[in-house]
């Protein structure tokens, strides 16, 4: 379905698409926007004052599912002053909120349509039904504007990672269920679910399911992510599509996945996973810059205000803050915006699924620390086994490996060299550990692979 477009008659009365474009119109005028008069001299000295207009309607208005879209012909000296005036077009029409947006040499005025009961909800099942033959690697998004299908080819080197923003209620979950199940339903790759809010459930039974099952409480996700961030360059290059909902509060609670996270984005495709993070406001805080500089695709639902609209896309031109919720999406990638709503996997059709593919507990990766603790015991107990290395590790003392495993256990990352040099230096005889000799005990509490030593910064002495 193409969006309607209605034409208004010239005198641009009467009907209520014309009341509203005359409107927008007076609003322009009232800011002096419409025209300006410029004096022109001609050759023989004569001067005249001419008038020029800055806007003209376009004699179209564009009816979409969700929006009435006013065209505008605009002249480019008054195209700033016009953005930043959606507020007064929204108040002069007496709706919640509008947009302005630039679309090609047309400017559109957007207005959210009166909301009608159940009206604008797509169903899973439609937007599926679209073009049902998606391509491995893909996971379906919904529809845009055109009622074609939208689907986000993961894969592709420009897209890799995507995050999802948006406030509460925006549908982050249901636009990363939507995914998840599109990519159960196409094949060919691991599905990964990190979720404390338990919204994946329904679909963490399916066998394409990384381990069997959904990650549920943070230290659950923390084993998880961090097995499947140590899994990259260990040419497991299984194609896994990871998805992690409640990011910040995950965060919150186990600082180390913010590492994780960041090894995994920063791994890119030739790993073969790609991450799609969900979170009620902008990464950047919790992630930092340089992972999010590393997930180009940003699904952004409605936020609260400008701020966020920008520090969410990187974009000061979405208007993210005035979509209206419920699945009304934009996805931003560069210079690249597309506004889409998300399709809705409906609870009956979820519960069917989990009913053929009945959720199941997650098989955990045990703890790499206690792993490497009981393999650590071996030598302390005379059976002569060899550390990491092949070197003996029992002169590192079992004090030493628990009270690193300890920090690991309360920081959530392990210590630096220097703060092993100092634990030994005070309690040994034999003084403090040296570089070398701080990465076997590291390594004998199983906690290596987790960061580089650093001998040279004497910041954390816990
Ligand atoms: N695409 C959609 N189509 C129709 N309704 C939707 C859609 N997405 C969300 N909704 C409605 O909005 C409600 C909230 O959606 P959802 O739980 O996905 O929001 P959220 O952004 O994850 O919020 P939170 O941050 O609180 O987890 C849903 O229960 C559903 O009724
Ligand atoms: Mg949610």
């Amino acid at each position: 379905m193409k969006a309607l477009s209605v034409n208004l008659d010239q005198k641009r009365k009467g009907t209520y698409y014309s009341d509203r474009m005359h409107r927008i119109l007076s609003v322009c005028q009232d800011c002096g926007l419409l025209w300006h008069d410029e004096r022109v001299t001609y050759r023989n000295g004569q001067t005249e004052i001419r008038r020029v207009d800055d806007i003209q309607p376009t004699d179209q208005v564009l009816v979409t599912p969700h929006y009435e879209k006013y065209g505008l012909r605009v002249n480019p000296r008054v195209l700033p002053r016009l953005r930043s005036m959606a507020s007064q077009f929204a108040y002069a029409l007496n709706v919640p909120s509008a947009a302005v947006e630039v679309d090609g040499n047309i400017v559109y005025v957007r207005v959210p349509r009166p909301e009608e009961e159940g009206g604008g909800v797509v169903l899973f099942e439609h937007a599926w039904a679209i073009a049902p033959d998606i391509p491995r690697g893909s996971v379906l998004l919904g529809v845009d504007e055109d009622r074609h299908q939208l689907v986000l080819d993961l894969t592709s080197p420009s897209n890799v990672h995507a995050a999802v923003i948006g406030m509460t209620g925006s549908g982050k979950s249901t636009l990363m269920r939507t995914m998840i199940l599109s990519a159960e339903m196409i094949g060919g790759v691991k599905v990964a679910l990190f979720d404390p809010s338990d919204g994946f459930r329904p679909l963490s039974g399916h066998p394409s399911v990384w381990r069997g099952g959904l990650f549920k409480s943070a230290e659950d996700c923390e084993r998880g992510l961090e097995a499947l961030a140590s899994s990259i360059g260990r040419g497991m290059n299984e194609l896994t599509f990871v998805f992690v909902d409640e990011v910040p509060e995950l965060i919150m609670r186990r600082p180390a996945i913010r590492d994780y996270l960041a090894r995994l984005a920063q791994a890119g495709r030739h790993a073969g996973i790609h991450l799609i993070l969900g979170a009620q406001h902008p990464l950047a805080s919790e992630l930092g810059p340089m992972t999010m500089r590393n997930i180009p695709v940003r699904l952004v639902g409605r936020v609260a205000d400008r701020s966020a609209a920008y520090n969410a896309t990187g974009r000061s031109d979405t208007n993210a803050e005035s979509l209206r919720g419920k699945g009304d999406f934009i996805v931003v990638n560069g210079s690249t915006l597309q506004h889409f709503q998300a399709a809705y996997a409906s609870p009956k059709l979820l519960a069917e699924w989990a009913r053929r593919y009945p959720p199941r507990e997650p098989r955990v990766p045990p703890r790499p620390v206690q792993a490497r603790a009981i393999q650590h015991l071996a030598p302390a107990s005379g059976f002569g086994s060899r550390g990491v290395g092949g070197r003996p590790l029992d002169d590192i003392p079992d004090f030493v490996v628990r009270e690193i495993q300890r920090y690991i256990r309360e920081h959530g990352r392990p210590p630096s060299s220097n703060w092993i040099y100092r634990l030994t230096k005070e309690t040994l005889p034999t003084g403090g550990f040296n570089r070398d000799k701080a990465r076997r005990a590291m390594a004998a509490a199983g906690a290596a692979f987790a960061a580089p030593i650093e001998t040279s910064t004497p910041e954390e002495v816990a």
